[in-house]
């Protein structure tokens, strides 16, 4: 299995010793200016499928999501489109999200944004999570933040969400006992068996994963890496999932949107 962590560096991650990894109110682990998109580790070939405009794979579904937009659908008979104009109307929206949803105070990020809306607004049937739809139109919908940095708000109703991300982040777990900052923050351009790791960082989401032939949710990135340390995953909507996306994306601030976006 591609993900086997290869023994010399499972000793390193293993011995890493009194580290404090509790109780840092945001500090920042990799500092701004060290920051790297998950594109500056994926190889000359990734980076160039992801640059050419006709061969990126994730266009396929950007299209469909482009049209799904545009689309009527439901009981209100209204296109996203009716109510929020051109899809370049959600130019800075996917920047800020997840984002806490005035009407319930949950954490939503935005695949939960559009399931919401679709149901709520459009009164359309629901579009179950990692379904086509529903990430085609994620997709459709952060690609018109492409090139805008990442800005997550972590104050107010979102601070204790983005104290448990954190938290969360370096917590050790699974049968490996590894945490995400294990990997992601201290051995971040080291080779895991044949890829170098990256910073784990969330700014090309949705985005085509070579490996999977399609296009993937950020949750369906963690929970890949859930599984990587032969942790226990948490079901799918799951609350630790978005706080965990909340910290990423305050941990990649700047950084800037991609998409589509394309991994090995
Ligand atoms: C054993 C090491 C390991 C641990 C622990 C781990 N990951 Fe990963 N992660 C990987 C590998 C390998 C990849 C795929 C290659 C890459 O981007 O580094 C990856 C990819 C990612 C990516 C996608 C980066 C991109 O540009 O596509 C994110 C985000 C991420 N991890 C977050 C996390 C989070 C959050 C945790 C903790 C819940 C975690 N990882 C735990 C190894 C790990
Ligand atoms: C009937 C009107 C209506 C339709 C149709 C509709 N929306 Fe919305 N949308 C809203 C309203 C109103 C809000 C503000 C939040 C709320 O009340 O749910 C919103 C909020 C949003 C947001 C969050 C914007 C932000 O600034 O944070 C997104 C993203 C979104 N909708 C996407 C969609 C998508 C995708 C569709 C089509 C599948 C859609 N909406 C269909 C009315 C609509």
């Amino acid at each position: 299995m591609r993900f086997a962590v290869c023994r010399t560096l499972l000793l390193g991650l293993w011995t890493i010793a009194g580290l404090a990894l509790t109780s840092h109110a945001q500090q920042r682990l990799i500092p701004l200016e060290k920051l790297q998109s998950g594109l500056h580790y994926s190889g000359a070939e990734v980076q160039s499928l992801q640059t050419d405009e006709f061969a990126n794979p994730g266009n396929i579904a950007l299209d469909s999501g482009t049209k799904s937009w545009a689309k009527t659908d439901g009981k209100s008979n209204k296109s996203c489109q009716s109510c929020h104009g051109e899809l370049v109307k959600m130019k800075g929206v996917s920047i800020r999200y997840p984002a806490i949803d005035k009407a319930t105070g949950k954490l939503f990020n935005l695949e939960d944004r559009i399931r919401n809306c679709r149901v709520k607004n459009q009164k359309a049937a629901e579009w179950t999570f990692e379904s086509d739809e529903l990430v085609a139109m994620t997709l459709a919908v952060t690609s018109s933040s492409r090139g805008l940095p990442l800005q997550a708000q972590i104050d107010g109703a979102a601070k204790k969400h983005f104290e448990n991300g954190q938290r969360l982040f370096m917590t050790r777990q699974g049968q490996m006992n590894l945490a995400c900052t294990n990997c992601h923050d201290q051995h971040y351009g080291q080779k895991l068996y044949t890829d170098p790791l990256s910073q784990g960082q969330a700014n090309g989401y949705p985005l085509y994963r070579i490996d999977w032939q399609r296009v993937a949710s950020l949750e369906r990135r963690l929970r890949f890496c859930y599984t990587g340390v032969k942790a226990e995953i948490p079901p799918w909507g799951h609350s630790d999932i978005r706080d965990i996306s909340l910290y990423l994306m305050w941990r990649g601030q700047g950084l800037l949107v991609e998409a589509p976006a394309v991994r090995k």
